[in-house]
């Protein structure tokens, strides 16, 4: 039976030109800071995002802990957005790693406002963590690919400056916000002080993820990256895919996005809702109250169609360069025809 995989766009696999471009990549080793491919696609990302520098780093997660690690002490109070994927999905690493005091802040579609930051900032009190560090999450992973708007990132940002914090921005998927609104990549970044980018999602690198900022700040992430084990020697083989990735997979994402509104818009189920219209390649689909999401995805895979679970009772379907606008089609076929 055919498998139509909507898991993530992570499940991408590298095709036959970029597994030669692979092959072919010049290296040297990356821990003395000689392999010309990765600082060729360090240059090219500082360049895209406007940044001063930026750091090849094995994954999203260790980017935006490197990020964490560098802005702040041990103890420190750090605002994330409550369905953030620094506090879901990161194993609990800023608490493990960096000994951070998490402060969750909901916002829908992660569209954090700064007054909601600034009311949950500790005084300035010996009792208290002290406020370091606001993180922002664009486009948004379990809001179901929401871009957050730029007025609010710069409001964020405008206000962590005034108070003296920092501001990352997770942007594993900030390609997907960029194509979707036309925003150029550095206007996103120009408040925040470090940006995590993946090429391993939509981009489809098998590998990979990119941490920039300042200069300075990269020459202490380089530090960081070394005490967690991210020191890779011959990696240009890995930035060489990411490089490729950038030449061909950028600009596609728009059909990635296309693709989630074609599923979105053919939804037609009664027991099935879209549970947000999708910006980008995320969609959330909800199900009725007694219907529960692993079951669901049971029955859903035995008719050939894979998503994950992203609450009892709803699931989510990732488009990506792997399924094609016709597999969509099917997979929309397939969900209206389900007996439930
Ligand atoms: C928003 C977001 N940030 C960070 C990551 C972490 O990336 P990685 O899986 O490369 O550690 C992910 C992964 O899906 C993500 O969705």
């Amino acid at each position: 039976m055919e498998r139509l995989d909507f898991r993530s766009d992570t499940i991408t696999r590298p095709d036959e030109a970029m597994r030669h471009v692979i092959a072919q990549a010049e290296v040297g080793d990356d821990v003395f800071g000689d392999d010309p491919t990765v600082l060729h696609l360090q240059e090219r990302v500082a360049g895209m995002l406007g940044t001063e520098d930026a750091l090849f780093v094995p994954s999203g997660t260790m980017g935006n802990q490197i990020a964490l690690a560098l802005h702040t002490q041990p103890g420190d109070q750090i605002i994330l957005e409550a369905d953030s994927h620094i506090y879901h999905y990161e194993a609990g690493a800023a608490a493990a790693l960096s000994g951070l005091w998490p402060t969750l802040v909901s916002a829908p579609g992660g569209a954090l406002h700064w007054a909601q930051v600034e009311e949950v900032l500790n005084p300035d009190d010996v009792h208290k963590p002290r406020p370091a560090l606001v993180c922002l999450e664009n486009t948004h992973n379990r809001a179901g690919g929401a871009v957050v708007p730029l007025e609010l990132i710069d409001e964020v940002a405008e206000g962590c400056h005034r108070r003296g914090l920092k501001l990352h921005l997770d942007g594993a998927r900030l390609w997907n916000a960029a194509v979707a609104t036309g925003i150029p990549l550095e206007r996103w970044c120009r408040g925040v002080d470090t940006v995590s980018v993946c090429f391993s999602k939509g981009l489809g690198a098998p590998v990979g993820s990119c941490l920039a900022g300042t200069r300075e700040d990269m020459q202490e992430a380089r530090r960081l990256r070394k005490r967690l084990g991210g020191g890779m020697r011959q990696v240009g083989l890995l930035a060489a895919a990411c490089l490729y990735a950038l030449d061909h997979n950028l600009d596609r994402l728009a059909e990635d996005h296309e693709n989630a509104r074609l599923i979105a818009e053919g939804l037609d189920h009664p027991r099935l809702r879209v549970a947000v219209m999708p910006d980008t390649n995320i969609l959330l689909i909800d199900l009725d109250e007694d219907i529960a999401a692993d079951g669901f995805l049971h029955l859903l895979a035995e008719r050939g169609v894979l998503g994950v679970a992203f609450g009892e009772h709803r699931i989510r379907l990732t488009t990506h360069k792997d399924v094609s606008r016709e597999d969509c089609r099917r997979a929309v076929e397939i969900l209206n025809g389900l007996e439930i």
